[in-house]
């Protein structure tokens, strides 16, 4: 465990990498998602020799065998982390340590090796500092996406006996279409996302890929995002298909769904629990009905709601279309409370403004 918690990168760098000019074009207006960095992060697992190989060297594709087990039983679970430029050029991610533990508790769900924290965050760290020049500034950031699948070339259903930890790099603009300051979310009555005992609360492929029936439907209704109900009631609010979800009530008190093991425990959604704590705003974490809100929107008791996730950031959502209907959150577009809330976040996360929970991590 303390050797591979300090292993060290085996770096081969990329011949050609990118002209700087190039890297400045790229990263002005970064689609989510489609441009990547020059070079990845790679440690592999085996039974036989534990964690070992940790590399850095220029991303490039995997060759698999057509009996890869990931390929057929999903075994696959991943990250999502963002690394800040600060006004002062500083570069800093925003507790890392959290995702290395989630990935961790990702890994024993779906029975694959535990990678250490250390060696999590030691790879993150070294890709962040090789592909620097990648991290945009201003409202940009760096998106990195660490994640790790079942290599072992068999077909019997188990666990695999090899692993493939990898971490890529994607500089990102807005997860949403720029300058959209509200979302509007489809409730699905056909489609669930998890149930007790599931894997809802893990970070796992197969979670997404179930997922996207229901947010081909909503694209198909004019909707950004899903809303997930519960699976056993159909009743009970739990959370978009790649965020948590906050409700802002008329006595100022925040509401968000509790992790009740079927959600992913955000970490987005952990720190503004905390932030919300630390300006005494009450905060519940309670069960939240979709007809409760449905009237609460209707009677001015829900004034705001708000997406929050890494890709999201924190979001509005300023109305909610069902099969039935459709309402409206407060005046439709992005309330007071949820600015107040994205601009604390995003000023500790880009360093403007003080943090006092030591969440900042820079990368030297
Ligand atoms: N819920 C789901 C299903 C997600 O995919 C994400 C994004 O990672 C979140 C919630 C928010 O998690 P975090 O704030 O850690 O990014
Ligand atoms: C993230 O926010 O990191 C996610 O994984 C969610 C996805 C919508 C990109």
């Amino acid at each position: 465990m303390n050797t591979e918690s300090t292993m060290q990168f085996a770096f081969s760098l990329i011949a050609t990498p990118t002209p700087h000019d190039q890297i400045v074009a790229s990263i002005a207006n970064p689609v989510f998602g489609r441009v990547f960095t020059d070079h990845m992060a790679t440690v592999r697992w085996t039974s036989a020799l534990g964690w070992h190989d940790a590399k850095i060297e220029a991303r490039r594709p995997f060759q698999i065998d057509p009996a890869c087990a990931v390929l057929h039983y999903a075994q696959e679970i991943f990250e999502g982390m963002k690394a800040y430029r600060g006004e002062d050029n500083s570069v800093s991610l925003f507790r890392p340590f959290e995702n290395a533990k989630r990935f961790r508790a990702s890994a024993e769900r779906m029975s694959m090796a535990e990678l250490p924290d250390a060696l999590f965050v030691g790879a993150v760290e070294s890709l962040v500092k090789v592909d620097r020049d990648w991290v945009p500034g201003g409202d940009g950031s760096l998106y990195l996406r660490p994640f790790m699948f079942a290599t072992e070339t068999f077909l019997g259903v188990r666990a695999s006996s090899e692993y493939l930890f990898c971490v890529i790099a994607s500089p990102v603009g807005p997860y949403f279409k720029a300058g959209k300051t509200a979302v509007t979310v489809w409730v699905s009555d056909r489609y669930t996302r998890a149930a007790l005992g599931g894997t809802g609360a893990a970070k796992c492929g197969g979670n997404y890929a179930a997922g996207l029936s229901a947010q081909t439907e909503a694209s198909a209704n004019g909707c950004d995002q899903v809303v997930f109900l519960d699976a056993a009631e159909h009743k009970w609010i739990e959370e978009l298909g790649g965020m948590n979800v906050f409700f802002v009530m008329d006595d100022g008190s925040l509401r968000t769904p509790p992790l009740s093991g079927t959600i992913l425990p955000g970490i987005t959604r952990a720190s503004i629990i905390e932030l919300a704590k630390r300006e005494g705003i009450v905060v519940s974490e309670e069960p939240y009905a979709f007809e409760t809100w449905q009237a609460d929107a209707i009677s001015g008791r829900v004034r705001e709601a708000f997406a929050c996730g890494t890709a999201a950031v924190v979001t509005a959502i300023g109305a909610v279309r069902h099969a039935a209907g459709e309402f409206t959150i407060g005046d439709g577009g992005e309330g007071p409370v949820t600015q107040r809330i994205r601009a604390t976040l995003t000023g500790i996360q880009r360093g403007k403004i003080a943090d006092p929970f030591g969440w900042i991590h820079h990368v030297a």
